[in-house]
């Protein structure tokens, strides 16, 4: 695959077969993604994984959170609602994925299934975190984030695997705290899931749609 082939073929992984990553794996995909830009090259990224054991706990943590409708309560704060094109893309999003997953909308069990199972990691054996110390610029820090992220997710590829960027996995920081042992100053920005995409299932097929390159992109 070049290098456009790898960027087209990237997509969110919904659906994971339960088979453990190894952690060389892991550490490769790491050792990749270190290269990863930074502003001033501070590199300010922390890298904790769980798998395993830890994996299976923090799942079982976030869904009685989830069953109980507890409010996320994320160390940087997250949009929950959205406006105009944004909501309309937000909505269009669902949408699609559930309809891809033969979801009705009005099947709230389903909804409601779907929804835990974010909190289950989609079943990734593996969740990646990503942290910033809290003594940084927490903010702008998570422009880093983003940048070793996204490099996360296209070496993974390389590896057969897939991934998820998943807010859901940072709703309840204080848990993954615990469970992972990071100290409170680390502030957890987002965890990927990663693991092998079940490409029986249409969650782990799914493809989202863009915006057009001219309605987001002119020349000044
Ligand atoms: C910061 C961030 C947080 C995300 N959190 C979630 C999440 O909690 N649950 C989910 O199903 N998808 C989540 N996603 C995945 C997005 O929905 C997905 O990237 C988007 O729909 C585009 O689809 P694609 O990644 O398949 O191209 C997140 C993506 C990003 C970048």
């Amino acid at each position: 695959m070049n290098l456009s082939e790898t960027i087209l073929n990237r997509k969110s992984v919904r659906a994971f077969l339960p088979d453990p990553v190894s952690r060389s794996v892991i550490s490769e995909i790491v050792e990749l993604a270190r290269w990863s830009p930074s502003w001033g090259n501070t590199q300010p990224w922390e890298i904790i994984v769980a798998d395993g054991e830890k994996t299976r706990r923090l799942g079982e943590a976030f869904v009685t959170e989830g069953m109980k409708k507890t409010a996320p309560r994320p160390d940087i704060p997250m949009p929950f609602e959205f406006s105009g094109v944004y909501r309309d893309r937000y909505m269009n999003l669902g949408r699609n994925l559930l309809n891809s997953m033969g979801i009705e909308r009005e099947d709230k069990e389903a909804r409601l299934k779907h929804y835990l199972n974010m909190y289950t990691f989609f079943g990734a054996p593996t969740v990646i975190y990503l942290a910033v110390d809290g003594e940084l610029n927490v903010p702008y820090s998570c422009l880093d984030i983003g940048s070793i992220g996204v490099t996360i997710c296209y070496a993974a590829m390389g590896y057969g695997l897939g991934t998820i960027f998943l807010a859901a996995s940072v709703h309840f920081p204080d848990i993954a705290r615990e469970i992972l042992d990071i100290p409170h100053n680390k502030k957890l920005v987002i965890g990927i899931a990663l693991g092998y995409p079940d490409k029986s299932r249409p969650a782990a097929t799914f493809r989202s749609d863009r915006a057009p390159g001219d309605n987001i992109c002119r020349f000044a």
